[in-house]
């Protein structure tokens, strides 16, 4: 009885402000960023609470179709199907850059560096942040200093796609260090974040997308500007939703309040 009690506690369904559950969201990009990331101290960052890693990426896609300069975003090849699906509804065109060499059932460091070299200055570049989903091949820290070094030199941003933090090392901050390098310099990007496998909340549809940015008018709107396109656009996704809960979630019906 007393756990029937608990659970009845922790499935409680109030209404949450649009981005979400404000500690979640701070405490999430603090998983991401590390505890002491100037950013999120500063408030560079903003972070919404997403539908689990899938709804995070796509509304970083469309959020970037909508604000951002360049176009073009770049993506792994290969990397998790649904990648080369989400991009294009969300109205970016897709190219692809090397990542695996099948012979040596390694990394393509050689192909990657010449394909991101080529890419069109400030195109977007999806990166796994770790365990990357297809093939576990991730690059080593010093390679992704590489990348980063590249990355900056034309000014291409870093999308990052973090779906299995602490999968490839068991720590989940030596897994986000590549991340961390990245933004250490200050430089902008954004991260979704799924909480299926790492938390294990596979059908709670738990995630988040961070931005973090500085206050520049060349890039994004001005932080304020930004939290009001991110509220519409997570209002649309949470509705769309809320009605999949209620079409296919039997065991656990939900009271809607619209
Ligand atoms: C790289 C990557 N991104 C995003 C996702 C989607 O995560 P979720 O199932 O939490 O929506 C996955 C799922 O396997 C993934 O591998």
């Amino acid at each position: 009885m007393p756990s029937l009690a608990l659970h009845a506690q922790s499935r409680l369904k109030e209404y949450l402000p649009i981005i979400g559950l404000p500690d979640f969201n701070k405490l999430s990009a603090k998983l991401i960023f590390g505890d002491a990331s100037p950013t999120i101290e500063e408030n560079l960052m903003t972070t919404v609470q997403c539908l689990s890693g899938t709804g995070s990426f796509s509304v970083g896609a469309e959020f970037l179709a909508k604000h951002y300069h360049q176009r073009t975003k770049y993506i792994p090849q290969p990397t998790w199907g649904n990648h080369p699906k989400i991009i294009p509804i969300a109205g970016l065109p897709v190219k692809t850059y090397h990542h695996y060499d099948p012979s040596t059932r390694g990394l393509n460091f050689q192909g990657l560096l010449e394909d991101l070299g080529s890419a069109p200055i400030g195109a977007i570049v999806l990166l796994h942040a770790c365990a990357h989903n297809l093939i576990g091949v991730d690059p080593t820290l010093e390679l992704w200093e590489q990348i980063r070094q590249l990355m900056r030199s034309k000014g291409l941003f870093p999308f990052f796609d973090s779906a299995h933090q602490s999968f490839a090392s068991g720590s989940l901050d030596a897994d986000q260090q590549y991340v961390r390098i990245f933004i250490a310099e200050g430089g902008e990007c954004l991260a979704a974040q799924s909480y299926s496998k790492n938390m294990r909340l596979y059908g709670e549809r738990v995630g988040a997308l961070n931005i973090f940015c500085w206050i520049t008018d060349i890039a994004f709107p001005r932080p304020l500007d930004l939290q009001q396109n991110l509220e519409d656009k997570v209002f649309i996704y949470g509705d769309d939703n809320i009605m999949n809960l209620e079409a296919t979630n039997d065991m656990s019906p939900r009271q809607v309040t619209r």
